[in-house]
């Protein structure tokens, strides 16, 4: 079982990005062959700067090491440093379709109304997600829920090519986690928690202060009921259902029992605290890794090697099957 997923280095992660994905990233180092990478080449396609790029990099890094991958059970590396990614994505493009990537509600997203200004870059994002990840054949792509379409697309430029050029590439599939796939806004609960969104008091960022993450969810938008349980109008109480059960690994339904006689106040509280102490060992090992960029570097390089070795074999394959370059 070979796992692949990867995370941008843009902004702070947030609790969605820890439950969503990071999560099932440390997981995965237990069932199979996880490889874990920090997509900066995909961060170069919305207005950024070049120095903060890396800053932002290490960033990513410490909090994944942090959180707890393990550069020697699983392959953690930077995007940029494996060339094949690249190569892979054009190669790519013969089997991608213009129309598919037009709709992409990502890409629609991002580019507003600005379609005809935004990057080409930014057009063909899901192409280079694919490269990631049929690069290495990998069987299972674990992400939140808003990487559906990203994944489903992947899906079928693998299989057109296989049709096209013959079987060559493994077709993925995409893992959600059962709870906290899709981990929401505190302020606004039918929004997903996202980097982009305005204003930070409905995200809790896996580096917060204790006292901000208390704040946060004691003031987190809920509903004029007093129960504590899921239904109808009652996503901000959902939420936070989800965000605990989550964090103590357990069920909402169990969340749901054992706070049947809470307020909501208390139940709040609870959930902080329960996040707090889940963050804390993260927060410290952070302060540790971040302080050693040369340590980083050389787990990224250390990283790369081994990546290498996976996709440039699967390159050699690619391009044999599309009669590009020499014959083998
Ligand atoms: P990004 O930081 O955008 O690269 O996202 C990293 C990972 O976090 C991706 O796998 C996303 O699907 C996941 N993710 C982002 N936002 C959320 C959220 N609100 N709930 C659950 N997962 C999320
Ligand atoms: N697009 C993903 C996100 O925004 C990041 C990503 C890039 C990714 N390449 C990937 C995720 C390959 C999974 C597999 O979260």
């Amino acid at each position: 079982m070979r796992i692949f997923s990867g995370i941008q280095p843009t902004g702070q992660k947030h609790l969605g990005n820890l439950i969503g994905a990071i999560d099932q990233y440390v997981a995965g180092q237990d069932r199979g062959e996880g490889l874990y990478c920090i997509v900066d080449l995909h961060a170069t396609t919305v207005a950024y700067d070049p120095t903060e790029l890396r800053a932002r990099t290490y960033d990513t890094a410490a909090i994944l090491l942090a959180a707890g991958l393990d550069p020697d059970r699983c392959v953690f590396f930077r995007q940029g440093d494996v060339m094949e990614h690249t190569e892979l994505c054009w190669l790519l493009c013969s089997v991608t379709s213009w129309g598919d990537l037009n709709r992409m509600h990502q890409f629609k997203e991002k580019a507003g109304n600005e379609r005809e200004l935004v990057s080409a870059g930014l057009f063909f994002y899901p192409v280079l997600q694919a490269a990631d990840v049929l690069a290495y054949r990998a069987n299972e792509v674990p992400v939140g829920d808003d990487q559906r379409q990203h994944i489903e697309l992947m899906r079928d430029i693998a299989e057109r090519f296989n049709s096209r050029f013959g079987d060559t590439l493994v077709v993925p599939e995409h893992r959600i986690p059962e709870v906290g796939a899709r981990i929401m806004d505190l302020q606004n609960p039918t929004m997903k928690m996202s980097t982009s969104s305005e204003g930070e008091q409905g995200r809790i960022h896996v580096l917060d202060d204790p006292a901000v993450i208390l704040k946060k969810f004691r003031s987190a938008v809920t509903d004029s009921g007093s129960e504590v349980r899921r239904g109808e109008g009652k996503e901000g109480i959902a939420n936070l259902i989800d965000i605990l059960a989550a964090v103590k690994g357990t069920t909402p339904d169990a969340i749901e029992a054992e706070f049947a006689d809470s307020r909501y106040g208390d139940f709040k509280t609870a959930v902080a605290e329960a996040v707090i102490d889940r963050l804390a060992p993260l927060q410290a090992r952070y302060t540790e890794l971040r302080a050693d960029e040369d340590a980083l570097e050389a787990a990224f390089k250390k990283g790369a090697e081994k990546a290498q070795v996976i996709a440039s074999a699967t390159l050699a394959d690619v391009r044999e099957a599309m009669g590009v370059g020499p014959r083998s």
